[in-house]
């Protein structure tokens, strides 16, 4: 098959995409061309623990070019030197492999630091010169600068307004910004904050992280769903009963007390993390797999969630907040033992609801979500399970017949299973369930990056096709948006109301059972 575009293949019925890559396109590489990284919280938290280190790993990796310089920005006072061992240390600590001290000489000497107040416009000025100075041009002339705001949500506005006043979004540089979640804090701010980024940036400069989206089983699902015909043909409502999505940790909140108080669960996970599966899970396919058509496809089915009023919120969504208890054999404290957290703390560190998208696809299938913080493990799964058989002809007329279930799990082992009857050996109507797994470390060999570095490349080469759109960001906080006011409305009586190491509280199971159905993950 050569030549582009492809229409209709001769032989047979298979229509392919005129945006079809054709044979003789090879593999995307991952060809970089030079630039500059600007951090701005360059010496802070997620820096250290995440930032550095991947992009340490993708240096050792011989994925940057040469022409690759570092320029960390903070208000800590430390010169290059100092800042250099401060992150050697970060990345002994928290990389994902042995230290390599020999690249680590060649990587630290692209990295520099200024040391300053974000709000002081001479910084700005230095920030200029300092690029001209360390920022290696393209073939072309150009120079190449990707902004990184590891910075606090409220702090990402100041930098980008100074940005833009001192003419260093658009002209003498090309730039990208990287801007982290949370992206707002309801719609409104999101909005504010997506104007104050469109103002300065176009939009095709602006990548904005949801690091689930770097995870290569969340990226498989629309691959596995739309190359499949035993399965695409099956997604929806005529077969599938429900849809579950349980994204539980078994972790606290960390040392992330002052974040996840003003956060809570709905705003830390559900906006984001889930309505991205969310989407994944449910969207029509997209005319060809790229970054636009990707995202039309996921706002329009995010724009088909059932509208949820209060007595919807009451009635279907479940809150919750642990306290002290036992994960994994260990005492664990309650939230609001943890450190800066409220004693009488009302924040939800637990959410279980029901949604309902009013699509053709959808209409009437419950989309059944759960997520929560120090619960039994850590796991993150999808599971659809299909409508039963209406006559039942084989086994015990007291036997219940399970129903098919499709399980795509996400992390920690990543894997797609699927589950159905078989006759029991040697009985004489047995029904016997068992599961057809297919697992990823099994079946390739092969070094996946990790998610943040994943998307550190597609940002350097220019791909959004896995970062999130203005439009969809201010669509997710449409949908929970009524969700966290009805709940900051109405302080919740009775938390904490599950123990650390259970599966929340007992109101997130009468949701499902109360239907006849129950959690599939657990
Ligand atoms: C982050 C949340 O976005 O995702 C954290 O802020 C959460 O609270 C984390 O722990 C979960 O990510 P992962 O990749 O471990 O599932």
């Amino acid at each position: 098959m050569k030549g582009f575009p492809v229409a209709i293949k001769e032989d047979s019925t298979i229509m392919y995409s005129r945006f079809l890559q054709t044979c003789d396109i090879p593999e995307k590489e991952t060809r970089i061309e030079p630039f500059t990284l600007v951090i701005f919280g360059a010496s802070g938290d997620l820096s250290q623990r995440k930032l550095l280190p991947s992009v340490f790993y993708i240096f050792r990796d011989d994925v940057l070019v040469n022409g690759f310089a570092l320029l960390g920005f903070d208000r800590t006072a430390l010169n290059d030197e100092q800042y250099r061992t401060v992150i050697k240390e970060a990345v002994r600590e928290f990389g994902r492999e042995p230290f390599d001290e020999e690249k680590w000489d060649e990587f630290s000497s692209r990295m520099n630091f200024m040391s300053g107040n974000i709000e002081q416009d001479e910084k700005y000025e230095e920030l200029r010169k300092k690029l001209e100075q360390i920022a290696i041009p393209n073939a072309g002339g150009r120079r190449n600068v990707i902004y990184y705001m590891a910075v606090p949500p409220s702090v990402t506005p100041v930098i980008v307004k100074k940005l833009q006043e001192h003419d260093l979004c658009k002209g003498e540089f090309r730039t990208k910004v990287i801007v982290e979640k949370p992206f707002g804090y309801d719609l409104r701010s999101a909005t504010e904050l997506n104007r104050i980024l469109t103002d300065a940036f176009d939009e095709n400069q602006i990548y904005r992280i949801d690091h689930y989206l770097g995870k290569d089983p969340v990226q498989n699902i629309i691959f596995f769903r739309f190359t499949n015909s035993i399965f695409e043909e099956v997604w929806n409502r005529h077969y599938i009963d429900n849809v579950q999505i349980t994204v539980a940790e078994d972790i606290g909140i960390e040392h992330r007390g002052i974040f996840y108080e003003h956060a809570g669960v709905v705003r830390d996970i559900v906006q984001n993390h889930i309505l991205q599966l969310f989407g994944l899970i449910a969207m029509e396919p997209p005319t060809a797999f790229t970054a636009d058509f990707i995202r039309d496809e996921k706002l329009k089915i995010l724009r088909a969630v059932h509208h949820m009023d209060d007595d919807y919120i009451d009635r279907f969504m479940v809150r919750g907040q642990y306290g002290p208890g036992k994960v994994h054999s260990k005492e664990a404290p309650g939230y609001r033992q943890e450190r800066n957290v409220s004693p009488s703390s009302t924040v939800p560190t637990f959410f279980a609801g029901k949604f309902y998208i009013d699509n053709l696809r959808w209409a009437g299938t419950p989309f059944y979500i759960r997520t929560g913080k120090r619960l039994p493990k850590r796991v993150t799964e999808i599971c659809l399970q299909f409508k039963r058989l209406p006559v039942k002809l084989f086994g015990r007329t007291c036997d219940k017949l399970e129903p098919n279930l499709l399980v795509l799990t996400i992390q920690p082992d990543e894997k797609i299973s699927l589950r159905f009857g078989v006759k029991y050996p040697y009985s004489e109507s047995q029904i016997y369930h068992v599961n057809m797994v297919f697992s990823y470390s099994e079946a390739f060999r092969i070094k996946i990056h990790p998610p943040y570095e994943r998307l550190l490349i597609d940002c350097m080469r220019g791909d959004l096709t896995l970062f999130v759109r203005e439009d969809t960001v201010e669509e997710m906080w449409e949908i929970v948006d009524p969700i966290i006011s009805r709940w900051e409305e109405n302080p919740p009586e009775g938390f904490p109301n599950y123990a650390a190491g259970a599966w929340g509280p007992p109101a997130a199971n009468r949701l499902i059972e109360g239907e006849s159905r129950q959690w599939i993950t657990g």
